[in-house]
């Protein structure tokens, strides 16, 4: 982080409004900083070390945010969309204005875990395909799921474009029927995150994804207390198990 900034731009980021709202609260004197009323809204200030007070209420600086959302279907995992709604949409305003984006992506159809964050180094640490970062997703499957398949998936399954899946983990809860009249239950873990790659996989050995959910990624497990559509942010005990990258 950047020591000083102007005064709009950290007050902005907090949430307190637009650059000309700001304006107009630090000309009614509603603005402190280490003890002065302020008088320009351009002043240099250290979020980290100087004290901001606004209508006498302590400003408590943080520069990034770092929300679970249980991400509900029929929302796409993108920041903004001309027709769709976004997994951005349902978070409140007090969330929103740190403008944080969702790390990797979830299926329009797909229920579960999205961590939520402006932190683009953590993001970078939990999606590089190089730190195989182990996702587990709960899946439900049209037919029998047997053990030839967690033994195709152990070694790796070849996708429609001829990608090799690197070894995967399949642990079968509950065997569906042959005649695919029943589903089989499922959780898949995978240490990669090809486009779709879960229904891909199943695709590969000739089955049908009905309906996916993820339940981890790296150190985080969904809240199963986050009703869909819900969020909170991270607890001191996951963020301490998260890659992240120190910052000055
Ligand atoms: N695999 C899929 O097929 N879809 C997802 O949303 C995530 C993993």
């Amino acid at each position: 982080m950047k020591t000083k900034q102007r005064l709009d731009k950290i007050l902005a980021h907090m949430g307190f409004g637009t650059r000309s709202e700001i304006k107009r609260l630090v000309k009614a004197g509603e603005v402190e900083v280490n003890g002065s009323t302020v008088k320009d809204s351009g002043l240099q200030v250290n979020p980290a070390a100087d004290t901001i007070l606004v209508a006498g209420e302590q400003v408590v600086y943080r520069e990034y945010i770092y929300v679970m959302l249980n991400k509900p279907q029929g929302v796409i995992s993108a920041t903004e969309d001309t027709r769709e709604r976004t997994v951005i949409d349902l978070l409140p305003e007090e969330y929103r204005h740190f403008e944080p984006f969702p790390v990797g992506r979830l299926d329009k159809d797909t229920e579960g875990l999205l961590l939520l964050t402006n932190d683009g180094q953590l993001a970078h640490q939990l999606l590089s395909p190089r730190k195989h970062v182990p996702k587990t997703y709960y899946a439900e499957v049209a037919g029998r799921v047997d053990s030839r398949d967690e033994e195709a998936f152990a070694k790796g399954v070849t996708l429609d474009d001829g990608y090799e899946t690197m070894p995967a983990k399949l642990v079968i809860l509950k065997q569906g029927d042959p005649e695919q009249s029943q589903l089989s239950r499922i959780e898949l873990t995978i240490q990669e995150g090809k486009f779709h790659q879960v229904k891909r996989m199943f695709e590969a050995v000739g089955k049908k994804v009905v309906y996916l959910k993820r339940i981890t990624m790296g150190p985080l497990l969904l809240d199963e207390h986050l009703p869909l559509g819900g969020y909170r942010e991270l607890t001191e005990a996951e963020l301490a198990a998260l890659p992240l990258v120190k910052k000055e």
